[in-house]
């Protein structure tokens, strides 16, 4: 089976002749998901991730993820705009079926439908690689993140009270899933 081929997507709106495209990223691609991760790290609400990653850290990340857990890029033209992940939830077994969600676009694309279509893919892949449910934990503070996800479809489970720490302070954390099997 595969799932690998780019799709194409777009035009995204009227006026618009902007046409992106979604992938499987390859190792040629680390250095700009790590650029991309690393403005939403800076932004302070994306993630509880700190310090900026390196390329080397994002390679690691890259490598550990393998045949089942996808890794895709959108691009314009040639350039990298943004990347989407399915990470492991869980070493258990019982939570086989269950996959942890990666988003991130390049700040100066957001707001403009492509979270949409890259969560749209990541949902396909999901399915395709025999995933039940896709879960996040995103920072309380994420409007931006949070009206994607609540499009989605997706549930808010519930709120880590200070479950983290941003800046040295402990911040709250919101859990959202979503059942894909048979979506
Ligand atoms: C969260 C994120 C992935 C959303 O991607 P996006 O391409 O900006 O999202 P979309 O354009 O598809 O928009 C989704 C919704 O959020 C709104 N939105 C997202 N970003 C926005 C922005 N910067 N300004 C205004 N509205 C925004 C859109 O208007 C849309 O709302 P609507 O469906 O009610 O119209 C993106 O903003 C991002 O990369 N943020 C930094 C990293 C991050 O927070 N990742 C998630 C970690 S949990």
């Amino acid at each position: 089976m595969s799932s690998g081929a780019g799709r194409i997507f777009g035009p995204r709106a009227i006026n618009c002749f902007t046409v992106f495209s979604i992938r499987t990223a390859t190792p040629a691609d680390v250095p700009h998901i790590t650029h991309i991760y690393n403005q939403g790290i800076e932004d302070g609400i994306a993630t509880l991730e700190y310090p900026l990653k390196s390329e080397g850290d994002m390679r690691v990340w890259f490598d550990d993820h393998g045949e089942r857990y996808p890794v895709i890029i959108a691009t314009w033209g040639d350039e990298v705009v943004g990347w989407a992940a399915l990470n492991p939830y869980s070493h258990r077994c019982a939570y086989d079926g269950v996959a942890d969600l990666s988003i991130y676009v390049r700040r100066d694309q957001r707001g403009d439908g492509l979270g949409q279509l890259l969560m749209q893919e990541i949902e396909r892949r999901a399915v395709l690689h025999g995933f039940h449910k896709i879960v996040l934990f995103a920072l309380t503070a994420n409007g931006d993140g949070r009206r994607l996800y609540d499009r989605r479809g997706f549930r808010e489970v519930g709120i880590f009270r200070e479950q983290g720490k941003l800046n040295g302070k402990y911040v709250d954390v919101l859990v959202m899933e979503k059942l894909v099997k048979n979506t």
